[in-house]
């Protein structure tokens, strides 16, 4: 290498989020643009590390890695985003990358890590920018409208604790095209939040979320379900603020069973949840009956169940999980996670 040419190395971590509202559904031909808003917990455990080397070279180069090794699946994928993105990375036309990534959660966990891994990856883009052009601060509105265009939910991980994503008039300054965080705007018991996440299957996704939102475009049910989202976002903003705790266990729980509603009543019809996910919402309700205590659960596109509650019951509900629900799990395996930070330079 030439001590002129311009190279150097940067890592970033970054975290998966939990959607309370879901993004479900995408406006057709455009980029990653939602039919509705959603709302979501940073977590802090669950996280992609993401390390790239850059070399100056006369043309764009690509090298990826996880875990060490060569993965073409992913590898499409960035270069597809890149290649499709370039003018937002226009350093990039005459660099070569190699990139390194990993995730902090355990391999074959079942849970969905482009909203960690695309957002580590718009970090670290941004930072060699600043690194070659200089004196450029860190924007994240603008990092949340590239992870957007890789990833829709990723957008939503540049933010600590919570953040919102798409336009809504219960929220000034919310946008289709980036998210917005919410940590100014939440009760501080909602900065305190677990969430236990419950594995019920390691198997990969049976259906891809592209695939999941593309479903939508037909599903007879569409334009209730853009509705009752925008309603439960308007509400669930409220609530956020009072720490209204019995209606934010009430709207989350809403907002999961009609998630897998409408991959029910869409065409092909698909079932994500396993008999041990109603098992472990059964045990829950009952729970909550007998204790009072405000704990719910949501669902992502997939059978685990994660569990959410405030710090102040984690004696009672991890008690509750070792022994009543660690035996729906796979190898008793879940993860405990909670509220986090957002994305951060190692
Ligand atoms: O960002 P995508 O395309 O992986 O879609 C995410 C969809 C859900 O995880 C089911 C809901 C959400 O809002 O995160």
């Amino acid at each position: 290498m030439n001590e002129n040419t311009i190279h150097g190395g940067v890592k970033w971590q970054s975290p998966s989020n939990i959607a309370i509202v879901k993004y479900w559904g995408k406006r057709p031909g455009m980029t990653q643009i939602p039919q509705n808003s959603s709302v979501s917990f940073t977590l802090s455990k669950c996280c992609t590390e993401t390390s790239i080397f850059y070399e100056e070279s006369d043309r764009f180069g690509l090298h990826f890695r996880f875990d060490g090794k060569e993965n073409p699946e992913f590898q499409t994928k960035i270069a597809e985003f890149l290649k499709r993105h370039i003018i937002a990375f226009p350093f990039l036309e005459e660099m070569d990358l190699h990139i390194n990534s990993h995730n902090t959660f355990p391999h074959s966990s079942g849970i969905a890590s482009s909203a960690s891994s695309m957002s580590a990856l718009v970090m670290c883009l941004l930072d060699i920018e600043r690194e070659v052009k200089g004196g450029i601060e860190l924007d994240r509105k603008r990092a949340s409208n590239l992870a957007r265009l890789a990833s829709g939910s990723a957008c939503r991980s540049v933010f600590p604790k919570m953040a919102l994503w798409g336009a809504t008039e219960a929220f000034d300054g919310s946008s289709d095209d980036f998210a917005v965080s919410l940590e100014d705007q939440i009760h501080p018991v909602f900065k305190t939040y677990h969430d236990s996440i419950l594995i019920v299957s390691d198997a990969q996704k049976a259906v891809s979320s592209r695939a999941g939102h593309a479903l939508m475009d037909g599903n007879p049910y569409a334009e209730v379900r853009y509705d009752q989202a925008k309603q439960h976002t308007a509400t669930l903003l409220e609530v956020l603020k009072a720490g209204d705790l019995e209606t934010f266990c009430r709207i989350t729980e809403a907002e999961a069973m009609q998630l897998h509603a409408l991959m029910m009543c869409s065409d092909p019809s698909f079932i994500l949840m396993k008999p041990n996910t109603l098992r472990i919402i059964n045990a829950l309700h009952e729970f909550r009956q007998e204790t009072d205590i405000p704990v719910c659960f949501t669902l992502d596109a997939g059978p685990n169940v994660h569990i959410l509650y405030p710090d102040r019951d984690t004696e009672l509900v991890e008690r509750f999980i070792m022994d009543e629900l660690e035996r729906y799990c796979v190898d008793g395996k879940w993860i405990a996670d909670r509220v986090g930070d957002g994305p951060h330079k190692c």
